[in-house]
């Protein structure tokens, strides 16, 4: 099915034969360094988030992955874990070419609704100041950049870790989102995850080799 043809990828829970696919996804979402001033290195280096972790975070946290199903198979996910009763968001990342069609909010929101349902009131994460779809893309979906002193601890310290492991403090940010009422994440419409149970469960095995892409590699570098 071409890109252009295609339905509304679905949300649904990651599941251990998805990880491989998510390098992929990250490496290209990346891209978009590529051209911004000083960050460059993120698309060159190529680093991506380990796939050890990844597995791990399918059972003990949160992994949702957007599926178009098809030869396109997975164009985007999202991974976090509970922190001090907030719901930290590690990475988001959307496929370039599926990039801008709402398929980030639609992971936010249903990142959202798990912590919610998990009785997590609070998004927080850290990212780029002033990148344009980094801090102030968050900014549009209802987070706000906090202050030091207005930092819980586990963001405190991940900056200061991010800062000891090489990334340029002066550019990172710490954002959080309340989950209550209007401050939720924005309604993306009918697959709104947020507007009803929509976050499928992961998709069987079976179910999952049928939709994947067989051209797509089956590991990357992690
Ligand atoms: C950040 C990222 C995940 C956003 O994913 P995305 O799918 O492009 O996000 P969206 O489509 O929801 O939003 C992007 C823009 O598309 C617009 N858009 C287009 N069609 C839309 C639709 N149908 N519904 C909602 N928004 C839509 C939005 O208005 C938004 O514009 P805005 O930021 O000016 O409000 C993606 O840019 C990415 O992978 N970046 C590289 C990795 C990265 O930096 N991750 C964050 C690490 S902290």
């Amino acid at each position: 099915m071409s890109r252009n043809a295609i339905a509304t990828p679905v949300i649904r829970r990651g599941a251990d034969p998805d990880i491989p696919l998510l390098a992929t996804i990250e490496k290209s979402a990346d891209e978009r360094f590529r051209d911004w001033p000083g960050l460059e290195w993120i698309a060159t280096a190529g680093d991506v988030f380990p796939a050890r972790r990844l597995r791990d975070l399918v059972r003990t946290g949160l992994v949702l992955v957007a599926d178009a199903g098809g030869c396109d198979g997975l164009v985007g996910f999202l991974a976090g874990e509970a922190r001090e009763g907030c719901l930290h968001l590690w990475q988001i990342a959307v496929l370039s070419p599926w990039q801008g069609q709402g398929i980030g909010s639609r992971l936010l929101a249903g990142a959202g609704h798990f912590a919610i349902s998990q009785g997590l009131a609070t998004l927080t994460l850290t990212t780029f100041r002033s990148v344009p779809w980094n801090e102030p893309w968050y900014r549009g979906r209802g987070f706000a950049t906090l202050a030091e002193t207005e930092m819980p601890p586990h963001l405190r310290t991940l900056l200061r870790e991010e800062g000891e492991g090489g990334l340029p403090v002066p550019l990172r940010c710490a954002m959080t989102l309340i989950l209550t009422g209007a401050d939720r994440p924005p309604s993306t419409g009918a697959h709104d995850p947020l507007a009803g149970p929509d976050v499928g469960p992961p998709a069987s095995d079976g179910a999952h080799s049928s939709r994947a892409d067989p051209r797509r590699p089956e590991t990357g570098p992690v």
